[in-house]
């Protein structure tokens, strides 16, 4: 997608911090934005704030494909097209793998990685019906390149089927006539350490043993949201499939690669494979 003016694109999560600065970047392009979040007095107030008449809000639990499927047909009833969607909503949990009860797993799924198929199943058969190309977006994060820290199982699970998702997403798009980039952030200065302000209470209480306190300072000291909003206009320009805000982060993912050539390199030389002529599956 080269020309955004005058198109029209649907943002989760977009009352506060990434979402937001998504949500201004396409607004500064001459988009029509459709701002979708849980939190119904924080939206109310942000959409205000933009002062623009180019911007709508809808209520919208992005865990709930219905609440999901109604925010699409609101968008498209006020825009009646679609063209960028951006499924960024997100939380954060974590805790030792046996400190993280049911509801920390379901909570963390259900948003992070549910809300992101339910907004690419509520908007791509739109986006290729239209047949003016579209671009969808979904938020990650370095976590989903990189699971550094102890303690985060259950976001650094999501982030990765992110990631996973989006790859396969990028391939279905070739065919479809959209295209599609998953956003990586490293630290962004938002509201994302507060995010058990939005567990639903079908998920039950936080049990976990989260400490947001050793990400506190990272988020603190991060990229300014606006930024992270134009990098990915910029990007989307591109067609870049990964969107990546810190590039710090490069050579540590370069580690993870060559650890992953070791393990081939070990299983190459291994008692088990040495021991057969079957190469396995033809690539
Ligand atoms: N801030 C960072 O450093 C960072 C780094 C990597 C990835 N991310 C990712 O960026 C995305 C945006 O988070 P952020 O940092 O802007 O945090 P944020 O808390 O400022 O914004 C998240 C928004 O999502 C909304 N939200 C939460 N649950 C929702 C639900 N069920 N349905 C709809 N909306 C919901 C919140 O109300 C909030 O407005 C998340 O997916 C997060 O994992 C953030």
């Amino acid at each position: 997608m080269q020309e955004f003016a005058d198109k029209v694109a649907f943002v989760t999560g977009a009352a506060s911090g990434i979402g937001l600065g998504m949500v201004k970047a396409f607004l500064a392009e001459g988009m029509q934005v459709m701002m979708a979040d849980i939190e119904e007095e924080v939206l109310k107030v942000a959409a205000a704030e933009l002062e623009s008449n180019a911007v709508s809000w809808v209520v919208c639990d992005v865990s709930d494909r219905s609440s999901v499927f109604d925010a699409a047909a609101a968008t498209l009833a006020a825009y009646e097209k679609i063209h960028v969607v951006c499924n960024n909503a997100g939380v954060s949990t974590g805790g030792l793998i046996e400190e993280c009860d049911e509801g920390d797993w379901n909570w963390t799924v259900g948003v992070n990685l549910l809300g992101v198929v339910h907004g690419c199943q509520a908007f791509v058969p739109t986006i290729k019906a239209q047949g003016e190309g579209g671009h969808i977006v979904n938020t990650a994060s370095m976590a989903g390149l990189l699971a550094r820290s102890p303690g985060w199982t259950p976001y650094n699970s999501t982030k990765y089927a992110v990631v996973g998702l989006t790859e396969s997403l990028y391939e279905e798009g070739r065919l479809g006539g959209f295209g599609a980039s998953v956003l990586c952030p490293g630290g962004v200065r938002t509201n994302i350490t507060a995010a058990p302000r939005n567990r639903q209470a079908r998920f039950g209480p936080q049990v976990s043993k989260v400490s947001y306190n050793d990400i506190t300072e990272d988020i603190a000291k991060g990229l300014d949201p606006e930024i992270v909003g134009r990098l990915v206009v910029e990007a989307i320009r591109a067609e870049r499939l990964h969107i990546l805000t810190d590039p710090r982060f490069a050579r540590l993912v370069q580690k993870r690669f060559e650890r992953l050539a070791d393990d081939f390199e070990w299983a190459a030389n291994s008692q088990a494979l040495t021991s057969t002529s079957s190469p396995g599956a033809a690539l």
